[in-house]
C-alpha cells in the first residue's frame, strides 16, 4: 500500500495545479462568466461555468475555462449557432483574447489567452436533460449533478485516472481517441472511490460491463441495455439521463487497453504509467528489414488532408480507407492489414498491406452446369465473342468454364485507376465528401521504395509505422 501512496504523491506533484495556478484559472474564470453574463444578457441568455474547473479536477497542463451560455429555447438552431458566436466572439474580444472558432456538433468561440483557453459554448436552456435538442445541452445538468454529488476529496483520484490515460493514449472521446472523456473519469471515481479502486474494479471489467450510479434500470433490464448500447464495450449510464451512454465514445481496444494497464499498474506500480516516452520512430532500414520478412506488399496513396476538424477527418479517412480495401478485394487483390494516418495538416496516408498485389493475365470464370440450359446460353453468349476470350467456352466436371484475359493484373495499378477520378464519382464510391474533393486534386499512390523518402523525414509517420508493425498486446 504504501509503495502505491508514495508513487500517488509523486505524479500528483507533477500533475496537479499549484494553489496559486488554481487561484489564478478560478478568478480569470469568474471574471470570464461576468463578462460573458453582461454581454449574454441583450439575448435574454445567461452563462455559467462548466467541466473540470467547477470540480476541480483539470489537469495542470489543461488550464481551460469551459463557459456554456444558455439561450431561450424559442431560438431556432440556425439562430442559436450565430448569436452563439457572436457573444463568444464580443467576451473574447473584451478579455483581449486571440479568437478561434471550433467545431463541435456546432461551431463556437475559442478564445486564447496566453496559456490559458476559453471555450464559449452556445447551448438551449431546458427543464431535463433528457429532452435535450443536441449533446451540449446536457452540459449544464452534469454540471449541477456533480456540484452536488462530487466529494471534493476525491479531485485529486479523478486528475490522478486522468493522467493515467493520457499517458497511454486513451484520455478523450474524440474521433481519434476514441478513448475516456474527463467527465467519464469524474463518474468513474464518483462510483467506485479511490484512484486505485477505479483500476482494481476495471481489471474485472466485462465487455457489456454496466455502470448506472443512480440507479435507474434494473438488473432485469440490463439485456435490454445492452442491446441499446450494442457495440459499446463500456456502459456508464449518465446519471442526468438515464437513456444515454457516457462511455459510448470508448472503443473496444481502449478498454481492453485500460483493463490491462489496470491490472499491470496493481501488480506492479511505477510512475512510468503517468509519464509515458515517445515510441522511437521506424527507421528506413527497420522498415526495409520488416516488410522484407512480412513478404507482404505495402501500397500507400498519400494526399494533402481536408481543412477540416479531426473529429470529421479521422472517421472520414477511415471510411475511405475500409472502401479502398473492399474495392481492390473486389478485383481480387487481397488485403492483409490496413491502416490510416495524418497529421491533421499537410499530409494524410492511406496504408494498404498486400496479401496479393499481382494476378496472371489469365482468369478462368466458371459458368453453369450444362444441364442449366437457359443460363448456359447466356453465359456462352456473354463470352464467346468477347475481345478479352483466350480459351472455351470448354466443359470440365459438366460446367461451361472460359479462360479470359484479366482486366486488372496489378494492385497498384487497380489503385491509381480507382482513385483517377473526379470528385463526384468518387463519392459515389464511396469515398466521404472531403476526401473525396482532395483525392481529385491530388494523389499519389507510392510503394515501398518511394516511401522511404517520407519515413526518413515525417518521425509522426514513422511512429504511426512502428506501432503498426508491433501491435500492443491488449490481453
Ligand atoms: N461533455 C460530454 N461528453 C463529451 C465531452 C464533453 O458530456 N464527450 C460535457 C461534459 O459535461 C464535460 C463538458 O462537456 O464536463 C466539458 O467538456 P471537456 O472540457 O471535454 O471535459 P471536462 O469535464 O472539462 O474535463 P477536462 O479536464 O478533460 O477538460
Ligand atoms: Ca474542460
Amino acid at each position: 500500500m504504501k509503495k502505491y501512496q508514495e508513487i500517488l504523491l509523486k505524479v500528483l506533484k507533477k500533475i496537479k495545479p499549484s494553489k496559486k495556478e488554481r487561484e489564478r484559472l478560478l478568478s480569470l474564470a469568474e471574471k470570464a462568466l461576468e463578462i460573458t453574463n453582461e454581454v449574454a444578457k441583450a439575448y435574454g441568455a445567461e452563462a455559467i461555468l462548466a467541466g473540470s474547473l467547477t470540480r476541480d479536477t483539470w489537469l495542470k497542463d489543461k488550464e481551460e475555462i469551459d463557459i456554456f451560455v444558455l439561450f431561450p429555447e424559442s431560438l431556432s438552431k440556425k439562430q442559436l449557432e450565430k448569436v452563439g458566436l457572436e457573444v463568444g466572439k464580443k467576451v473574447v474580444e473584451r478579455l483581449k483574447g486571440k479568437i478561434v472558432i471550433k467545431y463541435a456538433q456546432h461551431p463556437y468561440v475559442s478564445g486564447i489567452l496566453g496559456k490559458y483557453r476559453v471555450e464559449i459554448v452556445p447551448c438551449y436552456k431546458l427543464k431535463s436533460a433528457e429532452k435535450i435538442k443536441s449533446a451540449v445541452d446536457r452540459t449544464p445538468f452534469h454540471v449541477e449533478y456533480l456540484k452536488k454529488n462530487f466529494p471534493p476529496d476525491l479531485s485529486d483520484e479523478s486528475r490522478l485516472l486522468k493522467q493515467f490515460l493520457k499517458a497511454n493514449g486513451i484520455y478523450g472521446a474524440d474521433a481519434k481517441t476514441q478513448g475516456f472523456s474527463g467527465y467519464l473519469c469524474d463518474l468513474l471515481v464518483l462510483a467506485y472511490g479511490k484512484f486505485l479502486d477505479v483500476l482494481r474494479n476495471a481489471s474485472d471489467w466485462k465487455p457489456g460491463e454496466i455502470i448506472d450510479i443512480e440507479g435507474y434500470w434494473e438488473e432485469k433490464d440490463y439485456p435490454r441495455l445492452r442491446r441499446m448500447f450494442k457495440g459499446e464495450p463500456l456502459i456508464v449510464i449518465d446519471p442526468v439521463d438515464r437513456n444515454r451512454n457516457v462511455a459510448a465514445a470508448v472503443s473496444a481496444t481502449s478498454f481492453f487497453k485500460f483493463k490491462k494497464l489496470a491490472k499491470e499498474f496493481l501488480k506492479k506500480p511505477g510512475e512510468s504509467f503517468f509519464f509515458k516516452k515517445k515510441e522511437m520512430s521506424l527507421t528506413v532500414k527497420q522498415f526495409r528489414s520488416i516488410a522484407k520478412k512480412r513478404r507482404t506488399k505495402f501500397l500507400f496513396v498519400v494526399f494533402e488532408p481536408p481543412e477540416i476538424v479531426p473529429d470529421i477527418l479521422w472517421p472520414q479517412l477511415r471510411k475511405t480507407t475500409e472502401r479502398l480495401k473492399n474495392i481492390l478485394h473486389q478485383y481480387e487483390f487481397s488485403v492483409h492489414r490496413y491502416a490510416c494516418w495524418t497529421d491533421e495538416k499537410k499530409l494524410a496516408v492511406i496504408m494498404l498491406e498486400m496479401e496479393v498485389w499481382e494476378l496472371p493475365s489469365v482468369d478462368e470464370k466458371i459458368g453453369p452446369l450444362i444441364f442449366d440450359v437457359k443460363n448456359s446460353e447466356r453465359f456462352i453468349g456473354k463470352y464467346k465473342n468477347s475481345k478479352r476470350l483466350i480459351n472455351g467456352p470448354y466443359i470440365r466436371d459438366n460446367r461451361w468454364i472460359v479462360e479470359v484475359e484479366r482486366g486488372w493484373k496489378s494492385a497498384k495499378e487497380k489503385l491509381e485507376d480507382t482513385l483517377d477520378e473526379n470528385e463526384s464519382i468518387l463519392m459515389a464510391k464511396g469515398i466521404p465528401n472531403f476526401i473525396a474533393k482532395q483525392i481529385a486534386k491530388k494523389f499519389k499512390v507510392m510503394d515501398e521504395k518511394s516511401i522511404e523518402r517520407l519515413i526518413k523525414t515525417n518521425k509522426e509517420f514513422g511512429r504511426f509505422l512502428k506501432e503498426y508493425f508491433k501491435m500492443e498486446s491488449l490481453a
